[in-house]
């Protein structure tokens, strides 16, 4: 039996956790390997955990200190111990690595920890992480070597060595060895996750995952995944943060045979991806202003392509033709001038079917100036949607208060146009830079309606009962 218990740190990972512990089990010195379990909902994982002959500690997910802080550290049967991430390749360290840094820590106790040295050459120049390894990481491997067997350079939760005796919690600091007592960090060279590495970042926090954290790594939903094999065809680029919001959204009508509009088409790839979103769509219209738009061509025939400002009068005819019998979703990712978005919108939202959804992008052009925006410009689009906000709960306001008021800004010689007065707004939806605005049906209107009473125990508010506004 060896002297030194060896502690993986694991969530949600099972290949490289397991081809570890074979890595390990070679080495000479090794006590014994027990695997920390922080909340895993892996079912293959689960399931090597029962078959292996590990000892397994099951934790809800504490993160990379989940060792010392469940108090495992102190419970083991040696005072030497490593604690490491699941997420190495040990394959090239020498069978004598755990003696070798146990003998470094015992002659330089002062060290508190010992690590594995990683490999920063080899990573893929498409890896996030190819700026970071040979920006930092090889910087720090810069400040000489020690007695010819460590390097000055701190570890973190790495695989490292530790006495309890010296230090028994987790503090970035050590030292790390030099090759051939070198590990790969697995992570470094991962230029797509998939597999269970997807399967754990999607359920990672990114407090937890140094990968997501670092990549800003996002779950990737169906539009996501698009765009990212979008590799060869027409460009597109759209802000990550509107994919999920477009995914949840847009989910209802992915089986349906809908109409829908973009306006803005630039180099026309958003079109080639909306035909391949809605597979069942019916009609897929683009509009963009730039006459070059017209010399796009898509083997897609439900792909239209209008040339002209929106809002005037040829295009929009040629739109409202498209359109006919109403679109079922609109999109303005056009110029983002207040002007121009909230003409869209009037001369649009009105085609829209009952239920169906106007969407605006880059609202965050609202608080540009050069946009005709600004935070404290009353007639910004940012104003003129913030109103709608107040207009689908105008009900509640008391004193006659009208639409005419709330929109004076926009309309003040002329009445205000009917979208606003005849209950056909549902409502809004305003994210970071992107806004939803939803169009009523018969059972889904801006209005309260009558109170819905369950139950008849109100024993703590009896006047609940029957309340009225
Ligand atoms: C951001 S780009 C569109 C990008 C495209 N939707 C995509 O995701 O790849 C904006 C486009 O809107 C067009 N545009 C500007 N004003 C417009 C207007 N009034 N009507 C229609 N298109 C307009 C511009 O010519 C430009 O090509």
């Amino acid at each position: 039996m060896g002297q030194v218990t060896v502690i993986i740190n694991n969530r949600d990972l099972l290949e490289w956790p397991k081809q570890m512990c074979a890595d390990i089990e070679r080495m000479t010195g090794l006590h014994e390997i027990i695997i920390v379990d922080n909340g895993s909902s892996n079912r293959q994982l689960l399931q090597w955990y029962k078959d292996c002959k590990y000892k397994v500690v099951f934790l809800d997910n504490l993160g990379h200190t989940a060792p010392w802080d469940c108090g495992l550290t102190g419970r083991i049967e040696t005072d030497l111990y490593v604690v490491t991430d699941p997420d190495l390749d040990l394959s090239g360290v020498p069978e004598n690595a755990l003696i070798h840094m146990a003998n470094i820590l015992y002659k330089n106790p002062a060290l508190g920890k010992v690590g594995l040295l990683l490999e920063t050459n080899g990573i893929p120049p498409a890896s996030p992480y190819f700026d970071h390894v040979n920006n930092y990481e090889k910087s720090i491997l810069s400040s000489g070597t020690v007695d010819n067997l460590y390097i000055n350079a701190p570890v973190d939760t790495t695989f490292a060595i530790y006495d309890r005796r010296i230090l028994n919690k987790y503090q970035i600091c050590g030292v790390r060895t030099l090759a051939p007592y070198m590990a790969k960090h697995i992570p470094w060279h991962v230029i797509e996750p998939e597999g269970e590495f997807k399967y754990y970042l999607d359920n990672a926090s990114s407090k937890s995952s140094s990968y997501k954290w670092f990549t800003k790594y996002e779950s990737e939903g169906p539009l996501r995944k698009l765009y990212r094999e979008h590799k060869v065809g027409k460009v597109s680029s759209k802000w990550s943060s509107y994919f999920p919001i477009y995914d949840k959204w847009f989910a209802p009508y992915r089986e349906q045979s809908i109409k829908m509009l973009e306006i803005g088409v630039q180099n026309g790839g958003s079109l080639e991806m909306w035909a391949r979103y809605f597979k069942q769509a019916e009609t897929i219209v683009g509009c963009d202003v730039n006459p070059a738009v017209a010399n796009l061509v898509y083997q897609d025939p439900r792909v239209k392509v209008v040339v002209g400002a929106a809002s005037q009068q040829p295009a929009f005819d040629v739109i409202n033709a498209h359109g006919a019998g109403g679109f079922d979703l609109i999109i303005d990712d056009g110029s983002h001038r207040s002007i121009d978005t909230i003409s869209n919108f009037l001369m649009f939202f009105p085609m829209i079917k009952p239920g169906g959804l106007f969407v605006i992008e880059d609202m965050h052009c609202a608080y540009w100036p050069e946009y005709e925006g600004g935070y404290f410009n009353q007639r910004s689009m940012a104003s003129f949607f913030k109103a709608m906000v107040d207009l689908v709960n105008i009900e509640h306001c008391r004193n006659d208060f009208s639409a005419q008021q709330l929109f004076q800004t926009f309309f003040t010689n002329t009445r205000v146009p009917d979208i606003f007065t005849n209950g056909s707004i549902a409502g809004v939806t305003a994210y970071n830079s992107v806004y939803v605005i939803e169009k009523s049906t018969e059972t889904f209107k801006p209005f309260c309606g009558d109170v819905i009473i369950a139950g008849d125990d109100s024993t703590i508010e009896p006047r609940a009962v029957g309340k009225s506004r």
